[in-house]
C-alpha cells in the first residue's frame, strides 16, 4: 500500500486514546483522517513485518504489501490451521521477536493476528488496523486474542494487546448496511455503559448521518465508543474484578440466540441487540432497572431497525440453555447476567429459569 505520494503526506494521524492495561503494557489508539494518512503511517513500521488480511481487505489495498498472509473471509478460518499459516509465514520470513505482525480487517482477522503475536517467539510487536465498525469499538482494543476451538467460539486465546491501533473511518464507507449494524449495537451497548450521555444523545439525534456514514460523525462516534471501552477495560484489565464483565451487556442472551441460530441466522450484533433489551426487560421484572430508563433504551435499539421483539420457539429452549450454561464468564459454575440499573450502572446477577424462560420463549407453558 505506502506509495511515494503516501510517504510524502503529512502525517495527520491524531491520538484517540492511550490505554494502559495489565502489566503497564500500553494501547495507542490512532485515528487516522483518511486512507493516506493511514498508508502514511503504516509505511513507517519498515520492512520488519507481516501483514495478516483476509480475501476482503485485501481487496482495499493496492498494491498488495508484503510478505503477507492472506485468509479466508469469516468465521472459518479462525483455528489452529489459520494461525498455523501466520506463524509459518513469520518464521519463512525470518522474523525476529522485534518483527511486527500486522492484522488488516475485521474482528477475525484482528483476534487472529493478534493470538499468533502472542505465540510468536513469546510474543512479538503487533499493529491491528481494524476495518469495520464492530473491530473497531470491540476487537482491536482490550488485548483480548481468540481462535474458535471444539465448536466453542472464542474458546482458546490469551490477553495480549497490540502497541498500536490505526483506525481510519473512510473503510466503514465500503460495509453493508448489515455489518455496519454489526457494529453500531456494540457502539449502542458502550452508550448505555457510558457514565455521561454523550454517546447516547448522540445515537438518538445524529441517526441519519450515522446510517449515512459521514465521516466526522463516525470519527466522534468511535472515538466515544472507544472511551466508554477504555474506562471499562483499565479499571479491570484482565476481568478478575467484575468490572470488564460489564462490557458482556446483552452478550450471554446474544450469543445463545447466535447458537440456536447456528451461528448462521443473526449476526453478532443483531443478537447482541436482542440481548441487551432481554436484559434491560430482566432488570425492569427485577425491580433492578428503571422503567422510563429500559423503555427509552430498548426504543434506541428499534429505532436502528433491530429486531427487539423477537422470541424463541419452545422447541429451542434445551439450544438456548445450554448454550446459556457453556457461558465463558460463568463464575462458581453460575452464569451471571450483565443488568443495568440505570445509564453507566451495570450490575451482575443471577436469573431464575423461570424468568428466563418467560423472557425469552415466545409461549412459555
Ligand atoms: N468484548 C468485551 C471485552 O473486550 O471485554
Amino acid at each position: 500500500m505506502p506509495t511515494t505520494r503516501n510517504l510524502l503526506y503529512k502525517m495527520n494521524m491524531n491520538t484517540c486514546c492511550s490505554v494502559t492495561l495489565a502489566d503497564g503494557q500500553t494501547t495507542n489508539v490512532l485515528l487516522a483522517d483518511d486512507i493516506y494518512d493511514l498508508s502514511a503511517h503504516l509505511s513507517e513500521y519498515g520492512n520488519n513485518v507481516l501483514w495478516v488480511l483476509d480475501g476482503n481487505t485485501a481487496r482495499l489495498i493496492r498494491p498488495l504489501p508484503t510478505p503477507r498472509v492472506i485468509l479466508e473471509p469469516g468465521e472459518s478460518a479462525k483455528n489452529w490451521r489459520g494461525t498455523e499459516r501466520i506463524l509459518r509465514a513469520a518464521v519463512e520470513e525470518g522474523m525476529a521477536r522485534d518483527g511486527r505482525f500486522i492484522g488488516f480487517g475485521g474482528g477475525v482477522i484482528c483476534d487472529m493476528t493478534a493470538f499468533a503475536a502472542s505465540l510468536y517467539m513469546r510474543g512479538c510487536r503487533l499493529t491491528l488496523v481494524p476495518t469495520t465498525l464492530l473491530a473497531m469499538v470491540d476487537a482491536s482494543l482490550g488485548g483480548k486474542t481468540a481462535i474458535d476451538f471444539m465448536g466453542g467460539k472464542n474458546l482458546v486465546g490469551t490477553f495480549y494487546p497490540a502497541q498500536d491501533v490505526l483506525i481510519c473511518c473512510d473503510t466503514l464507507k465500503s460495509l453493508s448496511d448489515k455489518e455496519f449494524l454489526n457494529g453500531l449495537a456494540e457502539v449502542i451497548k458502550h452508550a448505555l455503559l457510558a457514565q455521561d450521555e454523550e454517546l447516547y444523545r448522540m445515537l438518538l439525534l445524529k441517526k441519519h448521518q450515522i446510517m449515512g456514514r459521514d465521516p466526522a460523525v463516525l470519527r466522534n462516534l468511535v472515538e466515544l465508543s472507544l472511551k466508554v471501552k477504555q474506562s471499562y477495560i483499565e479499571r479491570d484489565p484482565k476481568e478478575t474484578l467484575g468490572i470488564r464483565q460489564a462490557l458482556n451487556l446483552g452478550h450471554t442472551f446474544g450469543h445463545a440466540l447466535e447458537s440456536c441460530g447456528r451461528f448462521t441466522t443473526w449476526s453478532h450484533g443483531a443478537a447482541v441487540a436482542w440481548g441487551t433489551c432481554r436484559a434491560l426487560e430482566a432488570g425492569e421484572k427485577l425491580g433492578i432497572t428503571d422503567q422510563r430508563y429500559a423503555s427509552g433504551a430498548t426504543k434506541l435499539f428499534a429505532m436502528y431497525g433491530y429486531d427487539i421483539d423477537y422470541r424463541i420457539g419452545r422447541g429451542d429452549w434445551q439450544l438456548f440453555r445450554q448454550s446459556l450454561l457453556k457461558d465463558k464468564k460463568k463464575q462458581d459454575g453460575l452464569v451471571r447476567f450483565v443488568l443495568l440499573e440505570k445509564q453507566g450502572k451495570p450490575v451482575l446477577t443471577t436469573i431464575e429459569l423461570k424468568l428466563l424462560q418467560n423472557l425469552v420463549i415466545s409461549s412459555p407453558i
